[in-house]
């Protein structure tokens, strides 16, 4: 399937949703020609919505010449309008307009086959389709969109005003469902399986003899990548995990353990704790921080990449989004420049980068991640920043803090686990600040550090809310830190949004 992108906030859910149904779909721009969607072949296109009135100057348009490919297409909301201003149909501004939940009125339709003739739909529309495309029928309305959905089935042509993608849409899924399946006829082949042989295959194809290096991080993203790589070229890959000494308890173990001794990936372990610790002890200040570590964890791995010899290819977890976010979409293998990721290799290493999850989105990562086997905790492991606990400690980072840290962020994951909230927290840690208060143990005074409770839901970072975690959890967690972690005499719970915090403390 092709989505043409006009624009839309929904564009890349459009992809994703048909994906979930088992339908390999990409996203592509709205200027692509007649001449290359046929030779792409797809089954289907679908226009997505845009933020653009089809009114305005530099509103964006599809070449009409699409609509004569004999190929079924979908419009949705903006993508519907077009089709309909494009096709003989009327659009207006017609001054009413439609947000959030709308109740729809559905008749006789092949899209709305099997779903109520009363039902909720979501909106977000201020143009209108008055009138469908020439010989198209209307098959549902709204109380201010006569024309909620049309459909031309002999010439394979359908659009709604509303939006089938999203969750508020209840019924949006079996749509898209009937379009694909019973409209356009495409198999529901694309499964985690697939998706595997086909990269394996392409990753022979692509690194032939030659030797290939992953850094691997304890993140799904670096693990699923290598395994695949694994899988297609075995012992022609290399992994290097750099152990800062700045990950969580149990997190390196359980590299070295799944790669090394359960995948019998040649892994080399670099343990270089004591040499982040000493480069970051006595330095405060948060930026500070970061660009040491980065430095320093590039510096390493150019350490070792070197003493492999002659490696010509370097895996990196890139991600469809990602590729859709930096506006290319062909694979093409560019050439490690100094101040990229990997900076400084010297010129007879220069590396071209394989980019196994090139195609896939997270969610897609988390299921062949499970499908190769990877073990459930790094599957769904929750986001973790490159510089790991040295920006959850307010301050100077030493070992003895690390240790205190590691302690009370187990205790929190454990407890978190127990409760089944992990997979519903978009992060879940604790914080480590610079100051200590006064406390009574027993008859003792203390004088201690406090530990932060951090939680938040979130969808992409780019905002979040602090979670609503039970109290009755919150209490095991601050009663399990305070009593098991000398040192720790006070915990509080961070109860702050992004913006105008930010996720992590530093
Ligand atoms: P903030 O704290 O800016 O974090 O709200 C947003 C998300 O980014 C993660 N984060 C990082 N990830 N290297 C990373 O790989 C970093 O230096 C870094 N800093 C923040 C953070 O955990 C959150 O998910």
């Amino acid at each position: 399937m092709l989505v043409l992108d006009l624009g839309g906030q929904y564009s890349q859910l459009i992809a994703r949703r048909i994906r979930e149904c088992r339908v390999y779909s990409e996203l592509v721009g709205h200027a692509i020609s007649p001449e290359a969607v046929r030779a792409r072949r797809p089954y289907a296109l679908v226009l997505s919505g845009g933020p653009a009135s089809v009114f305005a100057e530099d509103a964006p348009r599809v070449d009409a010449g699409l609509f004569e490919l004999g190929i079924p297409t979908l419009g949705i909301c903006y993508g519907a309008q077009l089709m309909a201003l494009e096709l003989g149909g009327r659009v207006e501004r017609s001054g009413v307009s439609e947000f959030g939940r709308t109740p729809l009125q559905a008749g006789q339709s092949r899209l709305l086959a099997g779903t109520p003739a009363e039902q909720t739909v979501w909106m977000s529309h201020r143009d209108t389709v008055v009138g469908p495309p020439r010989g198209a029928r209307v098959v549902a309305s709204s109380p201010g969109t006569p024309v909620a959905a049309f459909e031309a089935p002999e010439r394979g042509l359908y659009g709604v005003q509303f939006h089938p993608e999203v969750a508020h849409t209840p019924h949006g899924l079996e749509m898209l469902k009937n379009f694909l399946y019973e409209v356009a006829a495409a198999p529901p082949v694309w499964t985690p399986a697939a998706v595997i042989e086909e990269q394996v295959e392409r990753i022979r194809a692509q690194v032939g003899r030659e030797r290939v290096l992953c850094a691997l991080s304890g993140g799904v993203d670096s693990a699923v990548a290598a395994l695949l790589v694994h899988k297609a070229v075995g012992d022609q890959l290399t992994c290097v995990f750099v152990d800062h000494g700045l990950l969580r308890q149990d997190e390196a173990e359980q590299v070295v353990e799944t790669f090394g001794r359960h995948f019998q990936v040649p892994l080399v372990h670099v343990r270089a704790e004591e040499r982040f610790l000493a480069l970051l002890a006595g330095v405060e200040e948060p930026e500070q921080k970061r660009k040491l570590i980065g430095r320093e964890f590039i510096r390493v791995f150019e350490e070792e990449a070197r003493k492999l010899g002659d490696v010509r290819w370097l895996v990196q977890g890139t991600l469809y989004s990602d590729v859709i976010e930096s506006g290319g979409t062909e694979g093409v293998a560019a050439t490690i420049k100094s101040h990229h990721n990997v900076g400084g290799l010297p010129a007879k290493m220069r590396m071209r980068l394989l980019e196994p999850l090139r195609l896939l989105f997270k969610d897609e990562v988390r299921r062949v991640g499970e499908e190769l086997g990877l073990p459930e905790r790094m599957v769904w492991r929750q986001p973790f920043p490159g510089p790991g606990l040295a920006i959850r400690i307010i301050g100077a980072v030493s070992a003895e803090r690390l240790e205190i840290l590691r302690r009370a962020d187990a205790v929190l994951q454990e407890e978190v686990r127990r409760a089944g909230l992990y997979r519903q927290l978009w992060q879940s840690f604790a914080v480590l600040p610079a100051i200590r208060s006064v406390g009574v143990q027993g008859d003792e005074r203390t004088y201690g550090y406090p530990i932060v409770i951090r939680a938040v839901t979130s969808d992409d970072a780019m905002t979040a809310d602090w979670a609503r975690l039970p109290y009755d959890l919150v209490e095991t967690i601050s009663a399990r830190i305070v009593n098991e972690i000398p040192g720790v005499n006070r915990v509080v719970l961070d109860v702050t949004s992004k913006p105008p915090a930010t996720i992590e403390w530093e």
